[in-house]
């Protein structure tokens, strides 16, 4: 019998991880402590249909996740999405065409770690509280006092703040994580049952309470009937309001949109949600953390930039490192 890898978290960097190991014929085990997959990539089902409140497009600079992302596109997984982009600079809104090319899962962000997934056994609504080295192998403990394993290695893939708690085993690695300043974003989505008057289906912003405004429906595969608008709000100020009520920081934000726009209707939906550990502070050139004589590999965005090519580029390299080691 093959005693299975472990992988904690099915964000990208876990599953990017999971199936390099999966592809080089090891047997992997996924935990994770939601009830799907998809991590700050996941979309939110609601009565208009589905909404991206994490990742918003994902642009691809490294080759090698350019090549992935093609695959995807021929898989049927990903769009590119072609946004009338615009500037607000604090005073109006200006167009901010470029050429940049960018990509979002179809016809929702989760649709592609949900593809990646596919039949990988997964424990989901399982969050790991321990990560246990024995005289062989590894065992984790979960939230509900179970036991799991043996496992031949363990992969964490979870945000920094998160996988602090989970490296107690190696400190050293502990000590690294727990260096690692991850900051927060409130998101707000607005659903109008009358289509607002502008043009844009994009906007980086700048002096307001708002970062970031997307028209959800530009993006291709979402055809709602209503025009449902996604907000985010800066760092900063999601920092000074992290424990806001959901109803006031709706207030807030649609208040700070109603600003920058003039007016808008009141809206049919709204919703909130905090993402605690949205971006690492700054990034890194980490790739990913071992102590590859123990048999425990680190990845996540935040072991390169905050994006969700960082976060594939880490999952790759945490399974690069820890093949590496199987053949030496
Ligand atoms: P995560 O996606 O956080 O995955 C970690 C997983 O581990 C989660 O599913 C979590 O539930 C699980 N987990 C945590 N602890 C445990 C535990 N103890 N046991 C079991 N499971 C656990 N990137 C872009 O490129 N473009 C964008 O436009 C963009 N916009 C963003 C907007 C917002 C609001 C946010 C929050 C992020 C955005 N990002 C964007 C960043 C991008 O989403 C992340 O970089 C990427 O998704 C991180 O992937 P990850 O796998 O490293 O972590
Ligand atoms: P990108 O190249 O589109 O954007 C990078 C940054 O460049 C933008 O944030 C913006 O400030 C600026 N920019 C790009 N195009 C612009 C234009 N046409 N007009 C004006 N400014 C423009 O994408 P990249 O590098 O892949 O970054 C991903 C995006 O994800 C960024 O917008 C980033 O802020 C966002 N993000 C948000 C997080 C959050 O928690 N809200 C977390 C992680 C990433």
């Amino acid at each position: 019998m093959t005693v299975p890898i472990a992988i904690i978290g099915t964000g990208i960097a876990g599953l990017s991880a999971a199936q390099a190991l999966h592809r080089a014929g090891h047997d992997v085990q996924l935990f994770e402590k939601s009830r799907g997959p998809g991590g700050r990539m996941c979309s939110k089902r609601s009565d208009v249909g589905s909404l991206d409140l994490g990742a918003q497009y994902f642009t691809a600079r490294d080759r090698r996740f350019a090549n992935q992302v093609q695959q995807w596109q021929s898989m049927g997984w990903v769009k590119e999405w072609e946004p009338l982009l615009y500037n607000h600079n604090g005073s109006e809104f200006l167009p901010s065409p470029d050429e940049q090319t960018r990509w979002v899962g179809v016809p929702r962000m989760g649709a592609i770690t949900r593809a990646m997934l596919g039949a990988l056994p997964t424990h989901f609504s399982c969050r790991i509280t321990e990560v246990i080295r024995g005289k062989h192998h590894w065992q984790l403990q979960d939230a509900e006092g179970n036991t799991h394993g043996p496992f031949q290695q363990v992969v964490i893939a979870v945000p920094a703040p998160q996988a602090t708690a989970l490296l107690a085993v190696v400190p050293k690695l502990a000590a690294i994580a727990a260096g690692v300043q991850m900051e927060p974003t409130w998101a707000v989505a607005l659903a109008f049952d009358t289509p607002l008057d502008t043009l844009m289906d994009g906007c980086f912003v700048k002096d307001s309470p708002l970062d970031w405004l997307a028209r959800n429906r530009s993006k291709p595969g979402r055809d709602g009937a209503k025009d449902t608008w996604v907000l985010h709000a800066t760092s900063t100020w999601s920092k000074h309001h992290i424990d806001l009520s959901k109803d006031a920081v709706i207030e807030h934000l649609h208040g700070a949109f109603a600003e920058l726009l003039g007016h808008t209707p009141a809206p049919v939906l709204s919703l909130a949600h905090r993402w605690l550990y949205a971006r690492p502070a700054i990034a890194r050139e980490w790739g990913a953390l071992a102590d590859a004589d123990l048999g425990l590999y680190v990845c996540g965005d935040w072991c390169l930039s905050g994006r969700v090519e960082g976060a594939w580029l880490s999952g790759q390299e945490a399974a690069r490192r820890l093949l590496e080691r199987l053949d030496a």
